[in-house]
């Protein structure tokens, strides 16, 4: 496992009015940008979808880690990653089948990602370690920006860097909500490496700075 703290900013966070300004402010020093798909099934609430993703990707040369929060994602694989999305990551609990959903994005060149909600059992992801290349351990309820870090994810991190370790596996292991300089360390120090970070950044007064100072923390 590397020591490199990487940061998603999520773009959930920025000013929808001047989104490219936003972007813009991070896309040298940050290593992804989140992009946060809501559908108002899955979750409760709605924030973007395909065109935004198209014409982001215009302007700028980002990893895109799409962060689908939608029911039926088998529906929508395509149309996401032929709207620029680098990473596509989907939730385990909308899906029957996985394992075709993951063969689906490899097929289109893209990595793959599976998230999981904090009331489902970390051990079920389990047995996709290996064949994604993240795995998104939310550790606020999906749907909005701005919670508060949910303390009982340090355990579900810990037990998901064990059985990677033990298969001897490159996934990675990413984080999703409440992530600030007063979080980061100890999710950092459970076995996590990307940090997806919506508010902690976008908020920030100088949001490329606040992508610096997360990564200094783990330092
Ligand atoms: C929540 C989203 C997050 C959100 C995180 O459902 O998946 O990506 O933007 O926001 P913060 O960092 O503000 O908790
Ligand atoms: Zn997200």
């Amino acid at each position: 496992m590397s020591d490199n703290a990487l940061i998603a900013p999520s773009i959930l966070a920025a000013d929808f009015g001047y989104l490219m300004r936003d972007i813009k402010k991070i896309e040298n020093n940050a290593d992804y940008l989140h992009i946060d798909v809501m559908d108002g099934h899955y979750v409760n609430n709605i924030s973007f979808g395909i065109p935004v993703i198209e014409s982001i990707r215009k302007y700028t040369d980002m990893k895109f880690y799409t962060h689908l929060m939608i029911t039926n994602p088998e529906k929508y694989i395509k149309v996401f990653a032929d709207a620029g999305s680098d990473n596509i990551t989907f939730h385990l609990e909308c899906t029957e089948d996985p394992d075709k959903l993951i063969n689906e994005i490899r097929s289109y060149g893209k990595g793959v990602g599976i998230a999981v909600h904090p009331d489902t059992p970390v051990e079920k992801v389990f047995p996709y370690i290996g064949k994604v290349d993240i795995v998104l351990i939310m550790t606020v309820y999906p749907g909005f920006g701005g919670q508060g870090y949910l303390k009982s994810s340090g355990d579900r991190i810990r037990s998901l860097r064990k059985a990677i370790d033990e298969k001897g596996a490159d996934t990675i292991i990413s984080v999703d909500g409440g992530v600030t300089e007063k979080t980061i360390k100890e999710i950092y120090d459970a076995g996590a490496r990307l940090f997806v970070a919506g508010s902690s950044v976008f908020h920030a007064e100088d949001p490329s700075k606040a992508v610096d100072d997360l990564k200094k923390c783990c330092m």
